[in-house]
């Protein structure tokens, strides 16, 4: 599978938020990650739907849109709407027939649909979800922040994964040049990072560190 980097814009500075977004287009990124945060799901709060609104203008990057929300289903026809190609929500805020629903709504609207699993939860949790979703987002920091140190203990539930799911991988949190290599290995094929990324001297050299990473 295509190994694609997906720069967390949470690292970026907000009060340039369109010239840091294309400089990690400029620079070789396959899409951007966009951390949605409730204050209650986890403890931060970040942007909402009128800010991917705008980024959808700025841009042509695939909007990978992560949703770190209680009752996600209560605001996805807002983030479709405001131009997300990719929509994932937490196994730990959602009931099976809430993610069928969900299924549906975003397939309808050629919007892929991924689950994020958080590193306390066990795999067993999202098995029989496999068949629901594009995508897996593995998380390896507990989430809330950027900045956070990659937890290694998620490695054997992503290569557990790998073994039984034939969509694409994709894993956030604590990821830089030197854990990339292990996960790329163990099956991810999607790398979010933000402060490795927005934050490197040299961001096209951090990109591709990453994508080469072995
Ligand atoms: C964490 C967010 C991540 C975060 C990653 O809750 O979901 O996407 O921005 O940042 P780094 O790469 O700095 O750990
Ligand atoms: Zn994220």
């Amino acid at each position: 599978m295509k190994i694609k980097i997906a720069p967390s814009i949470l690292s970026a500075d907000f009060s340039c938020l369109d010239r840091e977004i294309k400089s990690v287009e400029r620079l070789g990124a396959d899409m951007l990650h966009i951390d949605v945060m409730d204050g209650h799901f986890v403890p931060n709060i970040t942007i909402g739907p009128a800010v991917v609104k705008s980024i959808r203008r700025i841009t042509r990057l695939p909007l990978d849109v992560h949703l770190m929300i209680e009752s996600p289903e209560k605001f996805v026809d807002s983030f479709i709407k405001a131009g997300s190609d990719m929509i994932t929500v937490h196994i730990e805020t959602v009931s099976r027939s809430t993610l069928e629903r969900l299924k549906k709504k975003l397939s309808k609207q050629g919007v892929k649909f991924g689950v994020s699993i958080n590193p306390p939860t066990p795999f067993s949790k999202i098995k029989g979800v496999l068949k629901l979703v594009d995508f897996i987002l593995v998380m390896s920091v507990n989430p809330g922040f950027g900045g956070q140190e990659f937890i290694p203990e998620v490695l054997p539930k992503i290569k557990r994964l790998r073994s039984e799911f034939k969509g694409e991988i994709s894993v956030d949190g604590g990821v830089n040049d030197k854990v990339a290599g292990a996960l790329i290995k163990a099956g991810v094929n999607i790398l979010a990072a933000g402060s490795y990324i927005f934050g490197a001297k040299d961001r096209k050299q951090a990109i591709e560190r990453i994508r080469n990473a072995s």
